[in-house]
């Protein structure tokens, strides 16, 4: 296209103006750091919910409604400091396990949040999408994450992968068997199989290697959260529960990364 006939396009859909994060209520900026030393890609464990409700004689479900605030705070200030991807675990494939009424409260309460946040998320530049094993998993809620991908598509500023029903092992069992029927199938050799093929079958095949792998609440454990994306994250566990968080937590987490010393297996 000839230069002098190029008009910039807006990056977004909808009103085409990217809306930049509201400040948060503290006043607080983002810490200053090198670019350098700020994670691309960030996963959540969101957790501690539950402890949160009890604490305060409320039932469990009152825990998973005040944590939605806090994930959406988290996503502006992870925009203020320049975070590209966010992975945040809304419900793994053992929370299957917990009451049949929490498990319907989770279900139902995912499928509105992300109905509710959807427009917001797009008038800043965020594109939601969805990782996770589409078995058992409620049609309305596949039904909310894939409209919200339709809007989000096109969005640049943040990535959102709201992980629901995303079990780790699943995921590698999944790509294997995919793979394995392409195999069969006589479209990939198994000599040409490396660690770039196998992840084309993994449920999101353009993440990215998380950098910062973030839990709330204490424990100490990763619970089959993204185990091939984060063999060489930075840990950091926080001691909040997670309802109390907002994107200043997400901040001491990056200052923290930020004095960490990446090797990759070099010397
Ligand atoms: C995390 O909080 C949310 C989900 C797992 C859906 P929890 O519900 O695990 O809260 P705790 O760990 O029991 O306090
Ligand atoms: C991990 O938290 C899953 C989510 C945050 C969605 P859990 O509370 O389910 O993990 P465990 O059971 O303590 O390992
Ligand atoms: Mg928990």
């Amino acid at each position: 296209m000839a230069s002098g006939t190029w008009t910039a396009k807006p990056s977004i859909g909808g009103a085409g103006v990217i809306r930049k994060p509201t400040p948060h209520l503290s006043g607080e900026k983002p810490p200053v750091l090198p670019p350098g030393q700020i994670p691309r890609h960030v996963a959540l464990v969101m957790d501690g919910n539950g402890r949160w409700a009890q604490e305060r004689g409320l039932p469990r479900t009152a825990g998973h409604e005040a944590g939605e605030a806090a994930l959406f705070d988290v996503v502006e200030g992870a925009i203020e400091i320049g975070i590209k991807e966010i992975s945040a675990f809304a419900f793994s494939t053992e929370n299957w396990r917990r009451s049949p009424e929490e498990v319907k409260f989770l279900m139902g309460f995912n499928r509105d949040v992300i109905r509710r946040r959807r427009d917001e998320m797009n008038e800043m530049g965020v594109r939601v999408r969805w990782v996770g094993r589409p078995k058992r998993l409620w049609k309305s809620v596949i039904d909310e994450l894939q409209a919200a991908e339709e809007l989000t598509a096109k969005n640049k500023v943040l990535t959102l992968n709201m992980c629901v029903n995303y079990g780790g092992r699943a995921e590698i069992v999944d790509a294997a068997a995919a793979l394995s029927r392409d195999v069969q199938a006589g479209k990939v050799k198994p000599d040409a199989i490396n660690e770039k093929v196998f992840a084309r079958y993994l449920d999101a095949p353009s993440m990215s290697d998380v950098d910062l792998f973030l839990r709330t609440s204490g424990e100490l454990r990763t619970s089959n959260f993204l185990p091939w994306q984060s063999v060489y994250a930075e840990f950091v566990f926080m001691d909040v529960l997670w309802p109390d968080v907002d994107r200043r937590v997400l901040w001491r987490g990056i200052e923290e990364y930020s004095q960490r010393n990446r090797r990759f297996g070099k010397a």
